[in-house]
């Protein structure tokens, strides 16, 4: 593997630049206080797609594309490299001709937030960073505990109560302190916020650190290699801070910038939970920030985000790639998982699950066209969440 092309981070909101090499959360202009983005020399790349395709099918393949510069600083379980399966029973059973799973719950910690994770701890080693906390909805904050183990960084977490208890404990192994709260995850963020002012922690909250983000995209670096690097018709993300339908784009931006990609782009649709949908309000009223919705409980915990940090760009999203939001309540959910599992032989996250009732519904309303090439981002594994799906 080459050098990083890593060259400096990027205020998504007012473009201020920032230096790649020292500590940043979110852009320093308290008017603005935007998300940073990594930006990457990419013009600058001789990489070629063949040279990926002969590399170990983990996230780290597309290290120029990632932001440590040193790879002694990479933190790895293996993340990555999870397998696009044709999903050819439930298709037929339901009328898709193209109907495809990328399953990220075989990762570290069973979810997608291994990727974030690997590279968030990477950076935050490589920037000198010993302690670390988070706000979660759960998988999160037992991915962040267990790079955090594997890296001797100090980890705390804060999570609502009623997460499933497997991810509590979980994290309490991976050696994390893990502080309870009677409330959502915004309010576990007010009281991380409080502590890193504190005490000093560094915040790896959703996108107010630059890094999750980069390991997140690397499921669109992926999911285009997998399909030979022609872009799916569809795509559907289960979505709570938004921080992989940000990914998604950033990867397809930054492909079409190396010249691996062409212009075309998927439709890509925001699921969330109908007690936690901020983004499909203010997609549908066309407005250009999420107004806070939280109704309670959902069985699919990751989607309660009453409103993502990073809300503009989300909207910013969903209308450029002409794209969608819809919100799947709780019974289409569970049934959305036992169809996945009994067609498929996969065992969803409720939050993945949430993406075929969604697929569903937008098929029944011609949005989704029978031989749209469409693919659902199973976000995590099933057996997380027993407190909340046995039935
Ligand atoms: C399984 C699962 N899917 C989806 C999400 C939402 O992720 P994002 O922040 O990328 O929208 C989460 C967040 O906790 C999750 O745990
Ligand atoms: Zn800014």
């Amino acid at each position: 593997m080459s050098q990083s092309k890593f060259s400096h981070l990027v205020c998504a909101e007012c473009n201020k630049e920032y230096k790649g090499n020292i500590l940043q959360n979110v852009c320093t202009d308290p008017t603005c206080q935007g998300s940073l983005l990594a930006w990457y020399d990419l013009k600058g790349s001789t990489v070629t797609r063949e040279d990926i395709k002969n590399r170990p099918f983990t996230m780290w393949r597309y290290g120029e594309f990632l932001p440590v510069l040193n790879p002694a600083n990479i933190v790895t379980l293996g993340e990555g490299g999870t397998p696009l399966l044709k999903a050819d029973r439930l298709g037929k059973a339901f009328g898709f001709s193209e109907l495809y799973i990328k399953d990220e719950g075989g990762n570290s910690t069973g979810s997608f937030k291994a990727r974030g994770m690997s590279a968030a701890i990477s950076k935050a080693r490589e920037l000198g960073i010993t302690k670390v906390a988070i706000p979660t909805a759960g998988n999160a904050g037992v991915a962040l505990a267990a790079y955090g183990a594997k890296a001797d960084i100090e980890v705390v977490v804060y999570m609502p109560i009623e997460t499933p208890e497997q991810h509590k404990q979980e994290c309490r192994f991976y050696g994390a302190k893990v502080i309870e709260i009677g409330g959502n995850i915004g309010d576990c963020g007010k009281l991380v916020a409080e502590l890193c002012q504190k005490e000093g922690y560094f915040n790896i909250s959703t996108l107010k650190e630059p890094y999750r983000l980069e390991g997140k995209k690397t499921m669109g670096y992926e999911l285009a290699e997998q399909f030979n690097w022609e872009l799916p018709d569809v795509i559907l993300y289960p979505t709570g801070g938004g921080t992989g339908l940000i990914g998604f784009w950033k990867a397809f931006e930054e492909l079409e910038a190396l010249g691996w990609i062409g212009k075309k782009r998927p439709r890509i649709v925001a699921v969330q939970s109908t007690n936690c949908d901020g983004v499909v309000s203010a997609f549908h009223s066309n407005s250009l920030t999420v107004d806070a919705i939280d109704r309670g409980f959902t069985v699919a915990n990751g989607l309660r985000v009453p409103k993502p940090y990073a809300d503009k760009l989300v909207l910013r999203i969903l209308h450029d790639y002409k794209g969608t939001a819809i919100s799947i309540n709780d019974e289409d959910i569970l049934e959305a998982l036992s169809e996945i599992s009994r067609y498929e032989g996969l065992f969803p996250a409720p939050e993945g699950a949430s993406l075929w009732a969604a697929a569903k519904q937008l098929k029944a309303q011609n949005i989704i066209s029978d031989t749209d090439k469409v693919v659902l981002i199973n976000t995590g594994n099933g057996y997380k969440y027993a407190d909340n799906i046995w039935v």
